[in-house]
Protein backbone atom coordinates (compact mmCIF):
# COMPACT_ATOMS: atom_id res chain seq x y z
CA UNK A 1 0.00 0.00 0.00
CA UNK A 2 2.32 2.35 -1.22
CA UNK A 3 3.90 4.14 2.05
CA UNK A 4 1.56 3.17 4.30
CA UNK A 5 2.70 0.73 6.59
CA UNK A 6 -0.55 -0.58 7.61
CA UNK A 7 -1.62 -4.44 5.86
CA UNK A 8 -5.20 -4.70 4.07
CA UNK A 9 -6.84 -7.35 4.64
CA UNK A 10 -10.75 -6.36 3.61
CA UNK A 11 -10.33 -7.03 0.33
CA UNK A 12 -14.03 -8.21 -0.02
CA UNK A 13 -14.97 -5.23 1.35
CA UNK A 14 -13.08 -3.02 -1.28
CA UNK A 15 -10.29 -4.50 -3.26
CA UNK A 16 -7.00 -2.18 -2.25
CA UNK A 17 -4.48 -1.83 -3.73
CA UNK A 18 -5.44 -1.72 -7.27
CA UNK A 19 -3.32 -2.19 -9.83
CA UNK A 20 -1.74 0.97 -10.88
CA UNK A 21 -2.91 1.00 -14.43
CA UNK A 22 -6.79 1.56 -13.06
CA UNK A 23 -6.48 5.02 -11.31
CA UNK A 24 -4.40 5.70 -15.01
CA UNK A 25 -7.37 4.96 -16.70
CA UNK A 26 -9.75 6.52 -14.83
CA UNK A 27 -7.37 9.73 -15.14
CA UNK A 28 -7.27 9.27 -18.48
CA UNK A 29 -10.87 9.04 -19.48
CA UNK A 30 -11.72 12.03 -16.70
CA UNK A 31 -9.61 13.83 -19.35
CA UNK A 32 -11.17 13.25 -22.52
CA UNK A 33 -14.35 11.19 -22.98
CA UNK A 34 -17.94 12.89 -23.18
CA UNK A 35 -21.42 11.38 -22.60
CA UNK A 36 -21.40 7.33 -24.12
CA UNK A 37 -23.66 7.14 -26.56
CA UNK A 38 -24.60 11.17 -26.51
CA UNK A 39 -22.75 12.46 -29.65
CA UNK A 40 -21.08 11.91 -33.03
CA UNK A 41 -17.68 13.77 -31.92
CA UNK A 42 -14.42 12.27 -31.06
CA UNK A 43 -15.24 12.87 -27.02
CA UNK A 44 -18.61 10.91 -27.16
CA UNK A 45 -17.05 8.12 -29.44
CA UNK A 46 -13.87 7.13 -27.66
CA UNK A 47 -16.38 7.22 -24.20
CA UNK A 48 -18.67 4.57 -25.84
CA UNK A 49 -15.65 2.31 -27.23
CA UNK A 50 -14.30 1.90 -24.28
CA UNK A 51 -17.60 1.48 -22.61
CA UNK A 52 -18.26 -1.30 -25.50
CA UNK A 53 -14.70 -2.91 -24.66
CA UNK A 54 -15.20 -3.26 -21.29
CA UNK A 55 -18.84 -4.94 -22.04
CA UNK A 56 -16.89 -7.42 -23.68
CA UNK A 57 -14.48 -7.80 -21.27
CA UNK A 58 -16.68 -8.46 -18.69
CA UNK A 59 -18.59 -10.89 -20.59
CA UNK A 60 -15.38 -12.64 -21.62
CA UNK A 61 -14.15 -12.90 -18.04
CA UNK A 62 -17.48 -14.23 -16.31
CA UNK A 63 -18.39 -16.69 -19.21
CA UNK A 64 -20.89 -14.13 -20.50
CA UNK A 65 -22.72 -14.44 -23.71
CA UNK A 66 -21.40 -11.22 -24.98
CA UNK A 67 -21.23 -7.44 -24.66
CA UNK A 68 -25.04 -6.86 -25.39
CA UNK A 69 -26.06 -8.39 -22.56
CA UNK A 70 -24.25 -6.69 -20.09
CA UNK A 71 -25.42 -3.99 -18.42
CA UNK A 72 -23.27 -1.44 -16.15
CA UNK A 73 -24.83 -0.31 -12.88
CA UNK A 74 -23.28 1.24 -10.10
CA UNK A 75 -22.67 -1.66 -8.15
CA UNK A 76 -23.83 -5.45 -7.02
CA UNK A 77 -26.37 -3.90 -4.93
CA UNK A 78 -27.80 -1.93 -8.00
CA UNK A 79 -27.85 -5.03 -9.85
CA UNK A 80 -29.12 -6.88 -8.01
CA UNK A 81 -32.42 -4.20 -7.01
CA UNK A 82 -33.16 -4.31 -10.79
CA UNK A 83 -32.85 -7.79 -11.49
CA UNK A 84 -35.40 -8.84 -8.34
CA UNK A 85 -37.51 -6.06 -8.78
CA UNK A 86 -38.17 -7.03 -12.28
CA UNK A 87 -38.45 -11.06 -11.70
CA UNK A 88 -39.83 -11.28 -8.95
CA UNK A 89 -43.89 -10.79 -10.10
CA UNK A 90 -46.62 -9.55 -7.50
CA UNK A 91 -47.54 -12.19 -5.90
CA UNK A 92 -44.58 -14.43 -6.81
CA UNK A 93 -42.39 -16.88 -5.26
CA UNK A 94 -38.88 -15.99 -4.52
CA UNK A 95 -36.06 -18.58 -2.90
CA UNK A 96 -32.94 -17.58 -1.38
CA UNK A 97 -30.84 -18.90 1.07
CA UNK A 98 -29.39 -17.47 4.96
CA UNK A 99 -25.49 -17.39 3.11
CA UNK A 100 -27.33 -13.70 0.95
CA UNK A 101 -25.89 -10.36 2.03
CA UNK A 102 -28.57 -7.34 2.53
CA UNK A 103 -28.43 -6.85 -1.35
CA UNK A 104 -30.67 -9.29 -1.97
CA UNK A 105 -32.60 -10.24 1.46
CA UNK A 106 -33.48 -6.28 1.47
CA UNK A 107 -35.06 -6.23 -2.13
CA UNK A 108 -36.79 -9.43 -1.45
CA UNK A 109 -38.39 -8.26 1.69
CA UNK A 110 -39.43 -4.99 -0.13
CA UNK A 111 -41.35 -7.41 -2.41
CA UNK A 112 -42.69 -9.22 -0.01
CA UNK A 113 -44.03 -6.18 1.98
CA UNK A 114 -44.88 -4.54 -1.16
CA UNK A 115 -45.94 -6.80 -3.91
CA UNK A 116 -47.23 -9.80 -1.97
CA UNK A 117 -44.34 -12.03 -2.70
CA UNK A 118 -43.77 -15.50 -0.76
CA UNK A 119 -39.57 -15.33 0.04
CA UNK A 120 -38.67 -18.90 1.18
CA UNK A 121 -35.50 -19.00 3.09
CA UNK A 122 -32.99 -21.93 2.82
CA UNK A 123 -30.97 -22.46 5.65
CA UNK A 124 -27.66 -23.19 6.57
CA UNK A 125 -25.80 -25.78 9.15
CA UNK A 126 -23.47 -24.04 11.69
CA UNK A 127 -20.51 -25.04 10.01
CA UNK A 128 -21.98 -22.91 7.02
CA UNK A 129 -23.63 -25.66 4.27
CA UNK A 130 -26.51 -25.38 2.59
CA UNK A 131 -29.20 -27.69 3.21
CA UNK A 132 -29.87 -29.18 -0.17
CA UNK A 133 -32.88 -31.16 0.95
CA UNK A 134 -34.48 -28.27 1.93
CA UNK A 135 -33.66 -26.15 -1.43
CA UNK A 136 -35.21 -28.96 -3.66
CA UNK A 137 -38.51 -28.38 -1.69
CA UNK A 138 -38.37 -24.80 -1.42
CA UNK A 139 -37.81 -24.44 -5.45
CA UNK A 140 -41.01 -26.12 -5.95
CA UNK A 141 -43.56 -23.30 -7.58
CA UNK A 142 -40.76 -20.59 -7.23
CA UNK A 143 -40.70 -17.88 -10.01
CA UNK A 144 -36.94 -16.75 -9.14
CA UNK A 145 -33.74 -18.12 -6.99
CA UNK A 146 -31.31 -15.23 -5.74
CA UNK A 147 -28.23 -17.02 -4.87
CA UNK A 148 -25.49 -16.04 -3.42
CA UNK A 149 -22.18 -17.35 -4.94
CA UNK A 150 -20.49 -17.12 -1.97
CA UNK A 151 -20.92 -15.78 1.59
CA UNK A 152 -19.48 -12.25 2.20
CA UNK A 153 -18.68 -13.74 6.15
CA UNK A 154 -17.14 -16.80 5.44
CA UNK A 155 -16.09 -17.05 1.74
CA UNK A 156 -18.08 -20.65 0.97
CA UNK A 157 -18.54 -20.80 -2.16
CA UNK A 158 -21.95 -22.85 -2.96
CA UNK A 159 -22.76 -25.11 -5.83
CA UNK A 160 -24.14 -22.31 -8.46
CA UNK A 161 -24.45 -24.97 -11.17
CA UNK A 162 -26.40 -27.39 -8.44
CA UNK A 163 -28.69 -24.84 -7.07
CA UNK A 164 -29.68 -23.77 -11.25
CA UNK A 165 -30.42 -27.46 -12.13
CA UNK A 166 -33.33 -27.93 -9.54
CA UNK A 167 -34.38 -24.26 -10.10
CA UNK A 168 -34.39 -24.65 -13.81
CA UNK A 169 -35.97 -28.03 -13.72
CA UNK A 170 -38.83 -26.54 -11.43
CA UNK A 171 -38.90 -23.37 -13.55
CA UNK A 172 -37.48 -20.93 -12.04
CA UNK A 173 -35.15 -18.24 -12.72
CA UNK A 174 -31.82 -18.00 -11.36
CA UNK A 175 -29.89 -14.85 -9.93
CA UNK A 176 -26.68 -15.06 -9.19
CA UNK A 177 -25.09 -12.48 -6.80
CA UNK A 178 -21.30 -12.82 -7.77
CA UNK A 179 -20.49 -9.57 -5.70
CA UNK A 180 -17.79 -12.02 -3.82
CA UNK A 181 -16.19 -14.24 -6.37
CA UNK A 182 -16.18 -12.25 -9.78
CA UNK A 183 -12.32 -12.35 -10.38
CA UNK A 184 -11.48 -13.98 -6.97
CA UNK A 185 -12.32 -17.42 -8.39
CA UNK A 186 -13.08 -18.51 -11.77
CA UNK A 187 -16.75 -17.83 -12.87
CA UNK A 188 -18.32 -19.24 -15.43
CA UNK A 189 -22.24 -18.13 -16.30
CA UNK A 190 -22.94 -20.35 -18.88
CA UNK A 191 -21.67 -22.98 -17.08
CA UNK A 192 -23.13 -22.41 -13.77
CA UNK A 193 -26.48 -21.72 -15.66
CA UNK A 194 -27.29 -18.52 -14.04
CA UNK A 195 -29.68 -16.03 -16.10
CA UNK A 196 -28.81 -13.38 -14.44
CA UNK A 197 -25.15 -12.99 -13.14
CA UNK A 198 -25.09 -9.46 -10.60
CA UNK A 199 -21.12 -8.42 -9.99
CA UNK A 200 -19.72 -5.59 -8.90
CA UNK A 201 -16.40 -4.08 -9.92
CA UNK A 202 -14.65 -2.66 -6.64
CA UNK A 203 -13.87 -5.93 -5.11
CA UNK A 204 -12.23 -9.26 -6.98
CA UNK A 205 -12.52 -7.30 -10.55
CA UNK A 206 -10.14 -4.18 -9.10
CA UNK A 207 -12.24 -1.46 -10.04
CA UNK A 208 -13.26 1.48 -8.59
CA UNK A 209 -16.00 2.21 -6.29
CA UNK A 210 -19.41 3.02 -7.91
CA UNK A 211 -18.82 0.04 -10.99
CA UNK A 212 -20.78 -2.89 -11.71
CA UNK A 213 -23.23 -4.56 -13.23
CA UNK A 214 -25.15 -6.95 -14.96
CA UNK A 215 -25.03 -9.60 -17.14
CA UNK A 216 -28.73 -11.43 -18.31
CA UNK A 217 -28.60 -14.56 -20.16
CA UNK A 218 -29.95 -14.21 -23.96
CA UNK A 219 -33.88 -15.13 -23.88
CA UNK A 220 -34.13 -14.08 -20.88
CA UNK A 221 -36.07 -10.16 -20.31
CA UNK A 222 -35.24 -8.28 -17.55
CA UNK A 223 -37.62 -5.05 -17.32
CA UNK A 224 -36.35 -1.52 -16.75
CA UNK A 225 -36.72 -0.74 -13.02
CA UNK A 226 -35.44 3.15 -13.89
CA UNK A 227 -36.82 5.25 -16.88
CA UNK A 228 -34.80 8.27 -18.48
CA UNK A 229 -32.44 8.95 -21.00
CA UNK A 230 -31.03 6.21 -22.95
CA UNK A 231 -29.25 8.48 -26.01
CA UNK A 232 -31.20 6.34 -28.23
CA UNK A 233 -35.62 5.96 -29.72
CA UNK A 234 -35.83 9.32 -27.57
CA UNK A 235 -39.06 9.72 -28.87
CA UNK A 236 -40.84 6.52 -27.52
CA UNK A 237 -42.64 7.10 -24.16
CA UNK A 238 -41.17 4.58 -22.40
CA UNK A 239 -37.54 2.95 -21.31
CA UNK A 240 -36.18 0.84 -24.38
CA UNK A 241 -36.65 -2.49 -23.86
CA UNK A 242 -32.95 -3.51 -25.78
CA UNK A 243 -30.14 -4.26 -23.93
CA UNK A 244 -28.28 -3.10 -22.20
CA UNK A 245 -29.56 0.31 -22.81
CA UNK A 246 -33.22 -1.11 -21.09
CA UNK A 247 -31.48 -1.23 -17.58
CA UNK A 248 -28.88 1.52 -18.47
CA UNK A 249 -31.34 4.76 -17.92
CA UNK A 250 -28.89 8.47 -17.37
CA UNK A 251 -25.47 9.20 -18.59
CA UNK A 252 -23.07 6.02 -17.34
CA UNK A 253 -20.23 6.21 -15.19
CA UNK A 254 -17.79 5.86 -17.93
CA UNK A 255 -15.04 6.94 -16.26
CA UNK A 256 -15.04 4.13 -13.38
CA UNK A 257 -16.05 2.04 -15.92
CA UNK A 258 -12.97 2.84 -17.90
CA UNK A 259 -11.05 1.91 -14.45
CA UNK A 260 -12.71 -1.62 -14.50
CA UNK A 261 -11.69 -2.18 -17.91
CA UNK A 262 -8.33 -1.62 -16.91
CA UNK A 263 -8.65 -3.82 -13.53
CA UNK A 264 -10.37 -6.82 -16.06
CA UNK A 265 -7.24 -6.24 -17.95
CA UNK A 266 -4.92 -7.01 -15.52
CA UNK A 267 -6.73 -10.22 -14.42
CA UNK A 268 -6.54 -11.33 -17.88
CA UNK A 269 -2.89 -10.86 -18.26
CA UNK A 270 -2.40 -12.76 -14.41
CA UNK A 271 -5.10 -15.28 -15.05
CA UNK A 272 -8.10 -15.29 -12.05
CA UNK A 273 -7.32 -19.47 -11.84
CA UNK A 274 -3.62 -18.02 -10.72
CA UNK A 275 -5.07 -15.09 -8.38
CA UNK A 276 -7.25 -17.42 -6.75
CA UNK A 277 -4.39 -20.22 -6.14
CA UNK A 278 -2.26 -17.29 -4.93
CA UNK A 279 -5.11 -15.91 -2.38
CA UNK A 280 -5.96 -19.47 -1.43
CA UNK A 281 -2.65 -20.05 -0.50
CA UNK A 282 -2.54 -17.24 1.72
CA UNK A 283 -5.86 -17.88 3.45
CA UNK A 284 -4.95 -21.09 4.43
CA UNK A 285 -1.81 -20.04 5.80
CA UNK A 286 -3.43 -18.00 7.61
CA UNK A 287 -6.42 -20.13 8.62
CA UNK A 288 -3.86 -22.79 9.53
CA UNK A 289 -1.77 -20.28 11.66
CA UNK A 290 -4.94 -19.03 13.69
CA UNK A 291 -6.07 -22.59 14.91
CA UNK A 292 -2.87 -22.68 16.78
CA UNK A 293 -3.59 -19.78 18.99
CA UNK A 294 -5.96 -20.49 21.98
CA UNK A 295 -9.37 -18.88 22.27
CA UNK A 296 -9.07 -18.23 18.57
CA UNK A 297 -12.04 -19.96 16.58
CA UNK A 298 -12.58 -19.98 13.02
CA UNK A 299 -15.84 -20.13 11.09
CA UNK A 300 -17.23 -22.08 8.03
CA UNK A 301 -15.58 -25.50 7.90
CA UNK A 302 -17.25 -27.01 5.04
CA UNK A 303 -16.42 -25.80 1.46
CA UNK A 304 -19.18 -27.18 -0.95
CA UNK A 305 -17.45 -25.82 -3.85
CA UNK A 306 -14.37 -24.19 -2.95
CA UNK A 307 -14.13 -20.89 -1.10
CA UNK A 308 -12.84 -17.22 -1.82
CA UNK A 309 -9.62 -15.92 0.16
CA UNK A 310 -11.75 -14.85 3.26
CA UNK A 311 -11.45 -15.90 7.15
CA UNK A 312 -13.89 -15.24 9.75
CA UNK A 313 -12.95 -15.70 13.28
CA UNK A 314 -13.47 -14.47 17.28
CA UNK A 315 -11.34 -14.13 19.89
CA UNK A 316 -13.20 -16.19 22.77
CA UNK A 317 -16.10 -14.01 23.99
CA UNK A 318 -14.42 -10.48 22.78
CA UNK A 319 -16.56 -8.72 20.94
CA UNK A 320 -15.22 -8.58 16.79
CA UNK A 321 -15.45 -4.91 16.71
CA UNK A 322 -13.00 -4.16 19.60
CA UNK A 323 -10.85 -6.93 18.28
CA UNK A 324 -10.53 -5.45 14.58
CA UNK A 325 -9.99 -2.12 16.90
CA UNK A 326 -6.64 -3.39 18.48
CA UNK A 327 -5.15 -5.21 15.08
CA UNK A 328 -5.90 -1.54 13.43
CA UNK A 329 -4.31 0.34 16.48
CA UNK A 330 -1.77 -1.77 17.18
CA UNK A 331 -0.53 -3.27 14.52
CA UNK A 332 -1.93 -1.55 11.31
CA UNK A 333 -3.87 -4.70 9.92
CA UNK A 334 -7.34 -3.79 8.15
CA UNK A 335 -10.07 -6.27 9.06
CA UNK A 336 -13.56 -5.80 8.80
CA UNK A 337 -16.05 -6.63 12.02
CA UNK A 338 -19.27 -6.81 12.97
CA UNK A 339 -22.17 -8.65 10.75
CA UNK A 340 -21.04 -7.82 7.15
CA UNK A 341 -24.50 -7.39 6.26
CA UNK A 342 -25.73 -10.64 6.08
CA UNK A 343 -27.96 -11.30 9.76
CA UNK A 344 -29.09 -14.44 8.22
CA UNK A 345 -25.65 -15.88 8.06
CA UNK A 346 -24.81 -14.84 11.79
CA UNK A 347 -27.54 -16.01 12.91
CA UNK A 348 -26.99 -19.44 11.62
CA UNK A 349 -23.18 -18.92 12.52
CA UNK A 350 -24.27 -18.24 15.98
CA UNK A 351 -22.60 -14.77 16.02
CA UNK A 352 -25.20 -12.14 16.08
CA UNK A 353 -24.12 -10.38 19.58
CA UNK A 354 -20.41 -11.03 18.67
CA UNK A 355 -20.00 -10.66 15.10
CA UNK A 356 -16.77 -12.08 13.41
CA UNK A 357 -13.10 -10.70 12.46
CA UNK A 358 -12.77 -11.06 8.86
CA UNK A 359 -9.76 -11.07 7.05
CA UNK A 360 -9.66 -11.36 3.24
CA UNK A 361 -6.91 -11.59 1.00
CA UNK A 362 -5.96 -9.72 -2.26
CA UNK A 363 -4.09 -10.37 -5.28
CA UNK A 364 -1.18 -7.77 -4.04
CA UNK A 365 -1.09 -9.56 -0.35
CA UNK A 366 1.93 -11.36 0.87
CA UNK A 367 3.00 -14.60 3.07
CA UNK A 368 4.92 -12.07 5.28
CA UNK A 369 1.91 -9.83 5.82
CA UNK A 370 -0.27 -12.97 6.64
CA UNK A 371 2.54 -14.27 9.42
CA UNK A 372 2.72 -10.67 10.65
CA UNK A 373 -1.33 -10.54 11.27
CA UNK A 374 -1.47 -14.18 12.67
CA UNK A 375 1.45 -12.79 15.33
CA UNK A 376 -0.82 -9.62 15.82
CA UNK A 377 -3.52 -11.95 16.51
CA UNK A 378 -1.90 -14.00 18.62
CA UNK A 379 -0.93 -11.08 21.12
CA UNK A 380 -4.84 -9.56 21.01
CA UNK A 381 -5.28 -13.05 21.49
CA UNK A 382 -3.50 -13.08 25.00
CA UNK A 383 -4.01 -9.42 25.84
CA UNK A 384 -8.12 -10.58 26.02
CA UNK A 385 -7.84 -13.76 27.30
N1 LIG B 1 -20.51 -6.54 1.20
C1 LIG B 1 -19.23 -6.00 1.43
C2 LIG B 1 -18.52 -6.72 2.55
O1 LIG B 1 -18.76 -7.86 2.76
C3 LIG B 1 -19.21 -4.55 1.56
O2 LIG B 1 -17.72 -6.16 3.22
Amino acid sequence: MGKDPSIYLDNAATSLPKPPEVARAVADALATFGGVGRGVHPASLAAGMAVAEARQAASDLLGGPGAQRVSFQDNATAALNVALAGLVPAGGVAVTTTASHNSVLRPLFRARDERGAEVRIVGHGPDGSLDWDAFAQAVEGANVVALTHASNVTGQVYDARRAAEAAHAAGALVVLDAAQTAGSVPVGMAALWADVLCFTGHKGLLGPQGTGGMIVAEGVEVPPLLEGGSGVRSFDERQPRVMPEALEAGTLNAHGIAGLAAGIGYLERRGVEAVARDEARLAQRFRAGLSAIPGVRAYGEAAEAGRTAVVAFNVGEADSGQVAAELSAGWGICVRSGAHCAPLMHRALGTERQGVVRASFGPFNTAEQVDVALEAVEAVAAKLR
